[in-house]
């Protein structure tokens, strides 16, 4: 007989996916609710807006080919992105250090973090990015950027002291109107590469 065993960062993430199913009926249900002002962040506390099992697989696979270990990400939400980080970090033996604003999100995430057993390889930190990352002295291998846009440039800027030359930058978003400020931006600076995927989706940035 066969024995498979379902690996158990899999297994929350499955359960995570149907979940987020309903992504959409509770953003609706919110933008019906706050019709007359503008969108706040905290319209999205119960949405997850996460990455694509397909990118998930993508960057587990660019971690381990590149022995990534030490890794930022700017949006945990429920953490579905982050579990992916830990499964290449898992072949790596990196780190990952995630921060979320939302309190409500992060405090869900770390339980999901708990039950797929990788809460010990993640530092979740609960606050603004700018705040939560303005101290962050250490070498950079990937850079995860999936919060609001608004804010890619000054965490990039914030942080780019600590990229190296085998950095690699993945931007979700990219095709959204403040990401392409941002890469525009970006791109002034010759010492950095753009490639793109699913179309225009993702840019991935790297260093000359
Ligand atoms: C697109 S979702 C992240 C999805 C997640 N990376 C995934 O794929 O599962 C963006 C998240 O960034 C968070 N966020 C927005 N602005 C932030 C900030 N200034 N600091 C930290 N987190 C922020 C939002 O609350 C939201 O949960």
């Amino acid at each position: 007989m066969i024995h498979t065993s379902i690996n158990p960062i899999d297994a929350v993430l499955s359960t995570l996916y149907n979940d987020a199913k309903n992504d959409r009926i509770r953003i609706e249900k919110k933008q019906l609710k706050f019709k007359f002002r503008s969108i706040h962040p905290s319209d999205f506390d119960d949405a997850y807006l996460a990455i694509s099992k397909e990118q998930g697989a993508d960057l587990v696979q660019m971690i381990i080919g590149n022995n990534l270990k030490n890794i930022v990400e700017f949006g945990t939400s429920f953490g579905i992105s982050t579990l992916f980080l830990a499964k290449g970090i898992a072949q790596t033996n990196g780190h990952i250090i995630t921060t979320e604003l939302i309190a409500s999100k992060a405090k869900t995430a770390l339980q999901n973090f708990e039950e797929a057993g990788v809460a010990d390889q993640i530092e979740l930190r609960i606050g603004d990015a700018m705040e939560t990352l303005k101290d962050h002295k250490k070498p950079i291998d990937l850079l995860l950027l999936d919060g609001w846009k608004d804010l890619y440039l000054p965490l990039f800027q914030l942080l780019e002291s600590n990229f190296h030359q085998k950095t690699i930058i993945y931007v979700d978003n990219a095709d959204m109107a403040e990401s392409q400020f941002f890469l525009k931006t970006v791109s002034q600076n010759s010492k950095y590469q753009f490639s793109s995927q699913y179309n225009g989706k993702l840019v991935i940035i790297t260093i000359k």
